[in-house]
């Protein structure tokens, strides 16, 4: 009998991961090669260099992968490749890659869309949580979640359900509903230009940290006051003048925003305008910036620059900017969400993605749920950020269904999820 394992690939950004996963329920591996170090030096993610490093790690991140799992190419059911949306030329060398494995085993190969993995990241975590626990499901991380509140709401596992995707490349609400086994999406919300994790490493950047500087700027706002710069929700314009004109972000150039709530959408490029300007007006030591950027991309920076060390180039209004500025970021995704849970008549709240590892979020959309009595829930850490185990995770349904992909299958850097 088939054990249902799905070797997942995702290249889709500065992340090359392999993993193995049983029946979309059970992670037998999950390898992840990050390019940050590559990146970092540049403040952000350089296409070219992505292209070229997934091409150097895919071979032994895929090997690792089937080792951890204690199994070969032969043990497969089915391979699983993000097909977008990312970047074209890192997205294809995965496409490519599993093609030519699937092709070379006799394997069927499943497309998944980034955004749909990203939510079964949760459902992964759910299910996992919820499993007895046994020897192979008992390392350190998934027994630290198996929380009581997590067994207790797997009851509602098929319930619709509405997905809060807020990574470096999207800010995006979707419906999920199970529908015959597998799920369908309707696209609720979105930003029109920056996404939250993308305004994150801007401001991160603007003021002279490394990148990805999500991961900085949650750490550094527990030392500031998150009330100090009072930026306005106003702050955070939805541009209702685009009408259903394509905005300017390439991940968001296929989904419509005419026929979206407005209350649902987001725009994070004019508060980290207002940051740009606050740093200006108040001149908030230049020099301090210059040394940050020093630490931060210098040619120490590759060994990791601790919190001491970043703590001690940051003067305290330059930490109660960066709480006020994380505080109204996360406010104004809190208060949509729940907005738009709430109009919906949803019972359960997904957040997933990168900026979903940030520690206040996860505290204040904790505490609103329990509030609302609409219980929130978040992948591990791990399955936070981009992983292949989330991609093998959503390709269950579709290979229960033989929703397989073609033998042309190509790269779709604007992917859109949803009707
Ligand atoms: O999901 P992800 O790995 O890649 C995309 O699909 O974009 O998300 C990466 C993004 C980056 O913008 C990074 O700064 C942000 O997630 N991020 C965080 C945290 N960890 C990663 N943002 C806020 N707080 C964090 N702890
Ligand atoms: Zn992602």
């Amino acid at each position: 009998m088939s054990r249902g394992l799905i070797l997942g690939i995702e290249s889709s950004c500065d992340e090359t991961a392999a993993s193995v996963v049983e029946r979309g329920s059970s992670t037998l591996s999950s390898v992840v090669a990050s390019q940050i170090a590559t990146h970092a030096r540049y403040g952000g993610v350089v296409p070219e260099l992505a292209s070229r490093e997934h091409l150097r790690a895919i071979v032994p991140v895929v090997r690792a992968a089937l080792a951890q799992a204690n199994v070969t190419f032969a043990d497969l059911d089915a391979i699983a490749v993000t097909s977008g949306p990312g970047l074209a030329g890192a997205l294809l060398v995965g496409i490519t890659y599993a093609k030519a494995a699937a092709f070379a085993h006799n394997l069927p190969l499943i497309a998944v869309n980034h955004l749909e993995g990203h939510i079964h990241a949760v459902l992964l975590q759910e299910r996992e949580a919820a499993q007895p626990i046994s020897p192979q499901n008992c390392h350190p991380e998934r027994s630290a979640t198996k929380s009581k509140d997590l067994l207790l709401d797997n009851s509602n596992a098929q319930t619709p359900a509405l997905a809060l995707v807020v990574s470096g490349g999207h800010t995006h609400l979707f419906l999920a509903t199970p529908a015959h086994g597998s799920w369908s999406y309707a696209l609720i919300g979105r930003t029109v230009d920056d996404a939250a994790g993308e305004a994150y490493d801007k401001v991160a950047k603007l003021l002279g940290f490394g990148y990805p500087g999500g991961p900085w700027i949650d750490a550094l706002s527990l030392h500031g006051n998150p009330h100090a710069v009072p930026f306005a929700f106003s702050q955070i314009k939805t541009k209702l003048h685009l009408g259903g004109a394509a905005p300017r972000t390439k991940a968001a150039k296929t989904a419509p925003i005419a026929a979206l709530d407005p209350h649902f959408l987001f725009s994070f490029s004019g508060i980290k305008t207002a940051v740009l300007r606050y740093v200006e007006l108040h001149n908030l030591r230049p020099e301090a910036e210059s040394r940050r950027q020093a630490l931060f991309t210098g040619p120490d920076a590759l060994a990791k620059p601790t919190l001491e060390q970043a703590l001690a180039q940051c003067d305290q209004q330059t930490l109660d900017l960066i709480a006020s500025f994380q505080r109204a970021v996360i406010g104004d995704l809190m208060k949509k969400t729940f907005a738009a849970a709430a109009s919906l008549g949803v019972r359960r709240i997904l957040v997933t993605g990168g900026v979903a590892a940030n520690r206040e979020l996860r505290a204040r959309f904790t505490a609103e749920g329990a509030a609302h009595a609409v219980p929130v829930l978040f992948p591990t850490l791990a399955l936070s950020t981009d992983n292949a185990a989330m991609i093998a995770t959503a390709a269950w349904p579709r290979f229960q269904a033989a929703d397989f992909a073609p033998s042309d299958l190509s790269a779709n850097p604007s992917l859109a999820l949803g009707h």
